[in-house]
């Protein structure tokens, strides 16, 4: 019997949070409907050349936008209309953007609309992520926001790969949907995923490793000279979705050029971290665990180490005994 994401929400519900009375399972949705929005969009993207008229304008006269504005606006749209909204803080927007409503809202959900637009040109994988905080009551604007990872209520993502696939988690396991385009529904196809302890693929743009620090260097050399194989996609998302299926890691580090990595804390790394150790994996920033770090702007970034327990822990011996032996050097 075909389980949808709706029936699934609605049921972990009624078992973790009876009193949420249909708030989160509203959100969730709407971030569904956001997703089934930004998916048709992307499956037409080769084609807008083809269709558009001229000033490539479409029927409704509107002028074509940039996919990540498109999607920005869809999940804006989806769930500025959710009651249980207060603050939505996007990649794209500068500042949350507060949903103004007398009794005011009980959850904040950040979120990355469009993750790895670089690769829609070229037919690769991209993918939205979010994660949803509670508001902390009488808090406004930032300082609402300004949430340490452990905090998220649920957290997920959709890859819009060769299938579409949602996979969330609300602290009790993750799972995974797959859209059956006949029907326009997210149906459940991965229950309670779980991430190899050990796989044998890293992921990290490796054209910068002459400006990562030592140890990232060391640990690199260490897993290939132990048959480790190199994956790269360039979309977080899909990096990611691959890491949590096959195991091994992924990695951002520290750069010259980006000291603190590239991907952000808030909309990136965080609700992957709570997906990973949901999934039996772990996501560390180098100095300790993603999501005991306490955010200080809505846009920081942070290095992001992710992936199967066993690759993760060796990352952190090696980078650990090189931060000792400088100290005591
Ligand atoms: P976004 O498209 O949301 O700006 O994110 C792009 C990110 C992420 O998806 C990917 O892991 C990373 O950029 C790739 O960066 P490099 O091109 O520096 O490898
Ligand atoms: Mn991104
Ligand atoms: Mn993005």
């Amino acid at each position: 019997m075909l389980v949808t994401v709706q029936q699934h929400i609605l049921q972990q519900q009624e078992d973790q949070f009876p009193a949420a009375r249909g708030n989160f399972s509203s959100l969730l949705s709407g971030m569904t409907l956001a997703t089934k929005m930004i998916q048709a969009k992307i499956r037409r993207a080769g084609l807008v050349d083809i269709l558009g008229s001229a000033g490539a304008t479409n029927v409704q006269g509107e002028t074509q936008q940039k996919l990540d504005v498109y999607a920005n606006q869809a999940v804006l749209h989806c769930l500025g209309a959710r009651e249980s909204v207060a603050f939505l803080v996007s990649e794209e927007n500068e500042q949350p953007v507060t949903i103004d409503r007398s009794e005011g809202g009980k959850y904040i959900v950040v979120f990355d609309p469009l993750d790895g637009s670089s690769n829609i040109d070229v037919n690769v994988s991209v993918g939205t992520i979010f994660s949803i905080l509670r508001r902390p009551e009488g808090t406004h604007g930032e300082a609402a926001v300004l949430q340490p990872g452990w905090k998220q209520v649920a957290a997920g993502y959709v890859v819009y790969g060769s299938s579409t696939i949602f996979v969330y988690t609300a602290g009790q396991g993750v799972y995974g949907f797959t859209l059956e385009p006949e029907i326009g529904a997210f149906v459940l196809s991965f229950a309670n995923m779980r991430m190899p302890v050990q796989g044998n693929t890293y992921s990290v743009n490796e054209a910068n490793s002459d400006s990562f620090p030592e140890s990232y260097r060391t640990y690199l050399g260490h897993l290939r000279s132990n048959g480790y194989g190199s994956r790269y996609i360039g979309s977080l998302v899909a990096d990611f979705h691959r890491t949590l299926l096959k195991g091994g890691v992924f990695l951002y580090p520290p750069t010259k050029k980006n000291p603190n990595g590239k991907l952000r804390l808030l909309y990136e790394a965080n609700p992957l971290a709570f997906i990973a150790e949901q999934a039996g994996g772990h996501a560390i920033s180098g100095e300790g665990r993603i999501m005991d770090i306490a955010p200080k702007s809505i846009h920081e970034r942070t290095p992001l180490i992710i992936g199967s327990r066993a690759e993760v822990g060796t990352f952190h011996q090696i980078h650990s005994s090189g931060r000792s032996d400088r100290t005591t050097a």
